[in-house]
């Protein structure tokens, strides 16, 4: 009977024939130590040339699945543990899916991405329509034109010296950030993932405010910390209760969005920021200052962040690309202590090696014809109109109350009408293929199902279809009524 036949899968004949006779062995077909026909026989069998047999046979010999034993001839190898008889039918075998025993979880990807929906007011998401697609090309075309081979292997893990030094031009001129180490990371969400890593312990505490960006909570988590959530109030963070849970703690690091609150979007003022490093300070406890949004400020000169006055370097500054190119850059920087960053570095390369050099030569190329700049000056010129737009539009409807923020993407908006859930309310616009996100979503610790505003990004659509979107959601809450 014959049972090999030569497996169509586009290769050459003799990988074919090799590729058959593996598939006999697995199935059970052909036992170890089971002798394989001759060359003349496979020859004869199969119409194919002796050379093309030999090749077959090298092959199936070099990965382990023949032996040959002079003046005896070609075997199934006598050590492959290949369970099966030989008798075994030629049926398709069934196998259950492996169990894997999985220690740890990550978080749950949403069914449906925000960017599916008519209307997206997810407040992280910029208009990726606007992005200078063609501009940033020519930057990753002439970095592939000349390639440096040295920096696209292995090797240098903190990132391109070319972006590196852009980067530090930029933070100390838009930020006063002097005398860092800089890291690139594969986005902000890569740095607290190492920096938590290396600096929490199972049972310890990270101090957050009441409300968080749910990432950065993960994270934590992971780690093996519990969170401390912080008392905040219309103004941000409340030291006293940060002292209050230092002294009634394990707290052993502090994260936090000092310039606009995340989800609040307020602006904690320096009076406070001063009292939270002076207890960063005496408690040593280093601070995480996630400065996710710094580029979009619209009243006047954002407030320095607060790694900017840092006589210990104790702030650990995050900042990110993802608002001002797109989040699929993943470009997320580091400014922190020499000692640190060599930590981080070190953690990293277990994780990722380093980060994509190509990304980051074209952005470094970016910054330095002044394309980035004209970028940024453009986006936050049309944020700002849309932030107007998008008040002035809420004050009309009537429904929410809430205070305009000096920058970022998005308001942070209460319902009048407080019997109203925003959970069910986001769940019933999903029906309209809008996307709100809702408080309960950012409480870090469990809350007396406290659930009365959205968060409603302005930045993503344009006026008219942001108004759209939003009529629709207040005849919703009308008929919630
Ligand atoms: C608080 C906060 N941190 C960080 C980020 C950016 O994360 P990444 O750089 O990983 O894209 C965001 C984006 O939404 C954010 O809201």
């Amino acid at each position: 009977m014959k049972i090999f036949n030569l497996v169509d899968n586009g290769s050459a004949k003799y990988l074919q024939l090799a590729e058959s006779v593996k598939q006999n062995i697995r199935m059970g077909k052909l036992l170890p130590g089971d002798p394989l026909p001759s060359v003349k026989a496979f020859s004869e069998d199969m119409g194919l040339n002796r050379h093309t047999i030999m090749k077959a046979f090298a092959e199936l010999i070099a990965e382990g699945w023949v032996e040959s034993q002079q003046r005896i001839g070609y075997s199934v190898g006598s050590k492959i543990p290949i369970e099966g008889s030989k008798t075994a039918a030629p049926k398709q075998q069934v196998h259950a899916k492996f169990d894997f025993r999985l220690i740890r979880a990550g978080t749950a990807l949403s069914a449906t991405p925000a960017t599916h929906f008519t209307y997206n007011y997810s407040g992280g998401q910029p208009d990726l329509s606007k992005f200078p697609f063609n501009e940033f090309k020519r930057h990753m075309s002439s970095t592939l034109a000349r390639p440096n081979i040295e920096q696209f292997s292995y090797g240098e893990t903190k990132g391109v010296p070319e972006l590196i030094q852009q980067i530090q031009t930029y933070l100390r001129k838009s930020r006063s950030i002097t005398n860092r180490d800089i890291i690139i990371t594969n986005g902000s969400q890569e740095a607290l993932y190492i920096v938590a890593q290396l600096l929490l312990q199972k049972g310890e505490q990270v101090a957050v405010e009441a409300l968080g960006y749910p990432p950065a909570m993960a994270v934590f988590k992971n780690a093996g910390a519990n969170l401390a959530a912080i008392k905040q109030d219309v103004k941000g963070i409340i030291p006293e209760d940060l002292e209050y849970k230092i002294l009634n703690g394990n707290i052993k690091l502090i994260y936090l969005t000092p310039l606009h609150q995340y989800p609040t979007t307020v602006t904690l003022p320096i009076a406070r920021r001063m009292a939270v490093y002076q207890l960063a300070s005496k408690y040593k406890i280093p601070i995480i200052e996630d400065d996710y949004d710094h580029e979009f400020h619209y009243r006047s000169q954002p407030l320095a962040p607060m790694a900017s006055d840092d006589p210990q370097q104790l702030v650990i500054y995050l900042s990110t690309f993802s608002k001002v190119m797109f989040p699929g850059a993943r470009i997320g920087i580091l400014a922190v202590s020499d000692t640190l960053a060599k930590a981080i570095a070190e953690y990293r390369m277990m994780i990722s090696h380093k980060g994509n050099v190509l990304m980051q030569l074209a952005l470094a190329k970016w910054m330095e014809s002044g394309g980035f700049e004209r970028h940024l000056k453009r986006m936050t010129r049309i944020y700002m109109a849309r932030r107007d737009h998008a008040i002035k539009f809420l004050e009309q409807l009537e429904v929410f109350d809430f205070i305009c923020p000096d920058g970022g993407m998005a308001l942070w908006v209460k319902l009048k009408n407080t019997s109203i859930n925003t959970a069910i309310l986001a769940t019933q616009a999903k029906q309209h293929g809008i996307y709100l996100q809702h408080e309960k979503q950012y409480h870090t610790t469990p809350c007396n199902n406290q659930n009365n505003h959205l968060r409603i990004g302005f930045a993503s659509m344009p006026e008219q279809k942001f108004s759209e979107g939003l009529s629709i959601v207040a005849n919703l809450i009308a008929q919630n009524k």
